[in-house]
Parts: structure tokens; sequence; C-alpha cells
């Protein structure tokens, strides 16, 4: 039998506690990863007694809390709060999400795991290094190419067309479904994943782009769409309801259609 021996600094160990101070009513306990590969420590599970009784719903207000109150050394994303920025994007309770829209009270009794996306590096405790993210956001060329002269006013699109970049346009590139995604856990690095993807076919359904064609053509490779096995967790995490599954199975289509 093939033994594997995991890399000395992936195995997880028991971290801190902080309790509770005197007088807190309600209280929640967040257990959070930590790590800071400069210490050349294991990675931890820190956990945290958070009265909820001074803290907001949510639960990056509950980490907010913990950066200000408890401990100042935990680093994680953040902007807009309301789910816009799509910074906040971490593993919640087992779930990929945002932390700014994910309410403490929805979640079930008991302590709350708080992680970073999964599968990619950490730089520092909830925050992954999106760069192979964003370099594959890039080479699907999220910007119109048109071959038409510029028109003096806008490139007028009718109800019809406008409505096939419903479901695309809403993405926040939070990154929560590719980093859900098994295929992408295994061939990140050339499986392009569900949010390049939908970003894609974004562009590739848009009627005023001319360069449909290419962008069909350079995702034609057996890993960059076709490692899609219609898992579907992707729809399942995206916290802003978007269904990126549907987004590669349309652009498969496209690829069978052109080829008819
Ligand atoms: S449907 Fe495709 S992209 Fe979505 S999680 Fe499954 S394999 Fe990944
Ligand atoms: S499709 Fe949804 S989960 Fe994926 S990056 Fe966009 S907003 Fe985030
Ligand atoms: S802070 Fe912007 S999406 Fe959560």
């Amino acid at each position: 039998m093939v033994e594997l021996t995991l890399p000395k600094n992936s195995q997880v160990k028991a971290g801190k506690r902080y309790r509770a101070a005197k007088g807190a009513k309600r209280v929640r306990q967040f257990k959070v990863y930590r790590y800071d590969p400069d210490s050349g420590e294991n990675p931890r599970w820190d956990t945290y007694d958070v009265d909820l009784g001074s803290c907001g719903p949510m639960v990056l207000d509950a980490l907010i809390a913990i950066k200000n109150d408890i401990d100042p050394t935990l680093t994680f994303r953040r902007s807009c709060r309301e789910g816009v920025c799509g910074s906040c994007a971490m593993n919640i309770a087992g779930r990929n999400t945002l932390a700014c829209t994910k309410g403490i009270g929805e979640l079930p009794a008991g302590a709350i795991t708080v992680s970073p996306l999964p599968h990619q590096p950490v730089i520092k405790d909830l925050v992954p290094d999106l760069t192979t993210f964003m370099a594959q956001y890039a080479a699907i060329q999220p910007y119109l190419q048109s071959e038409t002269p510029d028109p003096s006013a806008e490139r007028r699109q009718s109800p019809k067309e406008r409505a096939k970049l419903d479901g695309h346009y809403e993405c926040i590139l939070c990154a929560c479904c590719s980093t859900a995604c098994p295929s992408y856990w295994w061939n990140g690095d050339r499986f392009m994943g569900p949010a390049a993807l939908l970003q894609a076919n974004r562009w590739i359904s848009d009627s005023r782009d001319d360069h449909k064609s290419e962008r069909l053509d350079a995702l034609e490779d057996p890993f960059k769409l076709y490692r899609c096995h219609t898992i579907m967790n992707c729809a399942q995490v995206c916290p802003k309801g978007l269904n990126p599954a549907k987004a590669i199975a349309e652009i498969k289509k496209e690829m069978v259609e052109r080829k008819l």
C-alpha cells in the first residue's frame, strides 16, 4: 500500500484559547485558522469567545471585534462590508461564503470554524493567495473587443440581447465557487475554474463583442473548459446566487454548435 506523508506544515495544531471577558452575556465561540509563514510554525486553530452583545450580527463583525478587542494579529481581507467587493470570502462552518453577509445567527449552534478559502496557498491567516485565480480572469480578456468603428453614442442592445448578460455581470470575483470546485482543486493550474468561465461566457454572450470565435478558440482545450464535470459545488456556494455550471454548459453548447 502507498504511504503518503503530509508536509510538516500542513498539520494544523491546537492553538490558543481566548476566554470571554467577565460580564459577557451572549458568548459564541469562533475557531479561527491561524498561519504565519514567517514564523516557521505550523498553522493552528485559535479559539475566541466573542460577546455577541457588543458586536454586529455578521461573521465579519465578529472577526473585526476579535481584531479590535482581543487579538490584533488576526489578518483577513474586507472592504465594502455589504457583499459587493468579494474580498471577505472565506470558509465559514465548512462552506465558502462572504463573511460580511453571513449572519452569525444563521449558523448551527456550537463553535463556528473560520478558515481561508480552500486549496489556495495561504499568505497569512484568512488571506489566500489568489494570484492564479486573478491571472485566469485576466486570461479570458474581460473587456469588449469590437471591430466595428466606435459609435458616436452608446453601443445599443435589444432587451433580449441585454438579458443574456443577466446571471453573469453580478459576479464579484470572490472566488467562492472556484475554490469549492473539486476539478479546480486538482487541476487549478490548467482548468480555468467556474469564476473565470462564467466571466468568459459573459463576453461570449455579449452581442456587442466581435471576438466570440476567438474567445471560444482560446477555451478549446482538454483542461481549460472540459474539466468541469457538472459537480455543481460552484452554484451551491455562490453568495450572489449565480450558476457558473450553467454558464460553462452554455460555452460547451457553443463549442458544439459552431462545428455543426
Ligand atoms: S459544476 Fe463544474 S465548475 Fe462547478 S463545481 Fe462542478 S466541476 Fe466545478
Ligand atoms: S460566480 Fe459567484 S462565487 Fe463565483 S466568483 Fe462570481 S460571485 Fe463569487
Ligand atoms: S467586505 Fe466586501 S464582500 Fe464582504
